[in-house]
């Protein structure tokens, strides 16, 4: 996504996505050959589907698309994660190991409830939903995905944040035993991202634990990440461990490794293109090699529940 030099990683843009998409399905069907082959239960586990504890959680249906959802495979085998390299494929195949338990995540800054607090203690008083959101990427592809998770705004209003809390920041794992690609400075890590106060309360924001009912695959940014949906997805930031509330706008990775590029809003807007690349429309990842591409909406779609917190701004500038 960025124009900073890359060393030995490959950048995941050389994979032309159609080139991907066509190798998957190759795959996938090779898979289910070798699995009718009696292949070793592990990869034979690739091809079919949901893998994971279950969480069990109630549908948010007024809060989800009634879009298709991707499949397991799609959502779990082709992500960006740059902590473990800038292949679509590099996530799944690299993340494995990391470990995600025990967890915990430190809340700081302007807040009159401060300190270390287990996932297990966040997640306690907030009963699992499951929301089924669009997910479009600033790279111009899209997928649907089925989210389990809570509002982030329940949870941190556990922490009282005070009058001078105007920006939420966020802060992955740095860990560049656990996670290889922090050995390179394909980005200034740990991986940072941030909202204004009143988007991290809006009710569409959430904290997800899971996918597809189950616990997030470490690829997804297991076991706590932020899901914004009428964001560009480079605002979901993963492998949460810190929680800031700030007066001043943080910094965040994207926005500091290329400003003219990735602004802090990040909202999906159609009308501002990327400086390489049109916004105004999107491939939604396992549509097919033929598929037409979709028109890109406001707000990824979300436009009626959010525009109303950027009134008055100009979203050319604010982009
Ligand atoms: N979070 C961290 N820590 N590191 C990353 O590289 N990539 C972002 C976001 N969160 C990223 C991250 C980008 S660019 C996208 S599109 C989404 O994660 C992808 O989420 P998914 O792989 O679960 O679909």
């Amino acid at each position: 996504m960025s124009r900073r030099p890359v060393p030995s990683i490959l950048p995941s843009e050389i994979t032309a996505p159609e080139v991907y998409a066509s190798r998957r399905r190759f795959l996938t069907g090779a898979l289910a050959v070798a699995a009718a082959s009696a292949v070793p239960p592990a990869l034979a586990a690739a091809s079919t589907g949901p893998v994971g504890r279950e969480l069990g959680a109630h549908r948010n249906a007024a809060l989800s698309t009634t879009e298709p959802p991707n499949s397991w495979e799609d959502v779990t085998g082709y992500n960006n994660y740059y902590e473990f390299g800038t292949g679509k494929e590099d996530p799944a195949a690299n993340a494995g190991r990391l470990r995600t338990a025990p967890w915990s995540v430190t809340i700081g800054g302007e807040a009159e409830v401060k300190g270390s607090v287990t996932l297990e203690d966040l997640l306690k008083p907030h009963p699992l939903e499951e929301r089924v959101y669009r997910l479009r990427c600033v790279e111009a592809w899209s997928m649907v995905i089925p989210w389990v998770g809570i509002p982030l705004g329940d949870v941190l209003r556990r922490f009282r944040p005070t009058s001078r809390a105007k920006y939420v920041a966020f802060t992955t794992l740095r860990d560049p035993a656990q996670m290889p690609g922090q050995r390179y400075p394909v980005l200034d890590w740990p991986y940072a991202e941030g909202l204004r106060i009143d988007e991290a309360m809006h009710p569409l924001a959430l904290l997800a634990v899971g996918l597809y009912g189950r616990v997030l695959p470490n690829q997804n940014g297991a076991p706590l990440r932020l899901v914004v949906p009428w964001k560009y997805g480079f605002k979901s930031i993963k492998a949460i461990v810190r929680i800031d509330f700030t007066e001043r706008m943080p910094a965040t990775s994207w926005n500091r490794a290329a400003p003219n590029e990735y602004g802090f809003f990040a909202n999906v807007n159609p009308a501002v293109d990327h400086p390489r690349w049109s916004q105004r429309t999107e491939r939604r990842i396992g549509a097919g090699l033929f598929a037409a591409r979709q028109p890109t909406q406001p707000f990824n779609g979300y436009a009626a529940e959010v525009a109303g917190l950027y009134g008055g701004m100009d979203l050319a500038r604010w982009f």
